[in-house]
């Protein structure tokens, strides 16, 4: 059973490890579960930082949307076992390199990313997919859980149909998340944190409400009570 501060994942797009000791130390107990992605990649402390995290009891999700031949990136996802991670994702459009991965994963869960939160049916048409992203993100789940991942990212908005399409089991987790609404910044399928849990997310993940609030480790206990509240619901 997943703990319920375990459900608010943080975004630790920060670039260099020092920030991130900093991020790390200014949450304490606030925050249990931290997600590191391509902004901290070029620090060259990923890993030390990784094992930091997890040293300091945190659970570690590698955001790193891996996307490349299937060996390669089944390769890639068999190397990251060897890592205290919990989370990873890759991308969600080629069925035979999630079946690879899937293989490779171990205990870590894989997690298919579906439409990018920051993209709309504009965004889509460009990549030359003329269908609303939810369609597309539906249709890409059911292709990652045939293939053996663990679950999907996708908007909330997207979150209900999922859970209803792939029962209890399957790990829908939402980035994407504005606590007081639309912030013009470059998410566009956007929810708040009662409208994700209702809809049935299993986690979220939050960057920027926190890391640009006045007092961050506030507005991450506000956002622990704000889920608290939603699960017991
Ligand atoms: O700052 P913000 O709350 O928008 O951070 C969201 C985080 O989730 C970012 O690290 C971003 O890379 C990630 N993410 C996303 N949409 C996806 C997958 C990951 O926003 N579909």
């Amino acid at each position: 059973m997943t703990a319920v501060r375990d459900r608010l994942i943080f975004a630790l797009d920060v670039s260099t490890a020092a920030e991130a000791r900093a991020w790390v130390d200014r949450l304490g107990d606030s925050v249990s579960f931290y997600k590191i992605g391509m902004e901290l990649l070029t620090s060259g402390d990923y890993f030390r930082v990784l094992e930091d995290l997890a040293g300091r009891g945190k659970r570690v999700f590698v955001d790193l949307k891996f996307h490349d031949v299937p060996a390669t990136v089944a390769a890639t996802i068999k190397g990251l076992t060897r890592y205290p991670v919990s989370f990873c994702t890759i991308h969600g459009q080629h069925d035979g390199m999630m079946r690879a991965a899937s293989q490779e994963k171990g205990a870590i869960k894989l997690l298919a990313v579906t439409v990018l939160t920051s993209m709309d049916r504009s965004d889509l048409r460009q990549l030359g997919i003329d269908r609303e992203p939810s369609e597309v993100v539906l249709e890409r789940a059911a292709a990652a859980r045939a293939a053996g991942c663990d679950g999907v990212i996708a908007s909330g908005q997207e979150a209900a149909a999922l859970r209803q399409a792939n029962g209890p089991g399957f790990l829908v987790v939402c980035p994407g998340i504005r606590p007081a609404g639309p912030a013009g910044d470059d998410q566009k399928r956007t929810v708040d944190v009662p409208q994700a849990f209702a809809a049935g997310a299993d986690y979220i993940v939050v960057g920027r409400p926190i890391r640009q609030a006045a007092d961050p480790r506030a507005a991450a206990e506000a956002l622990q009570d704000q889920i608290a509240r939603a699960l017991a619901g």
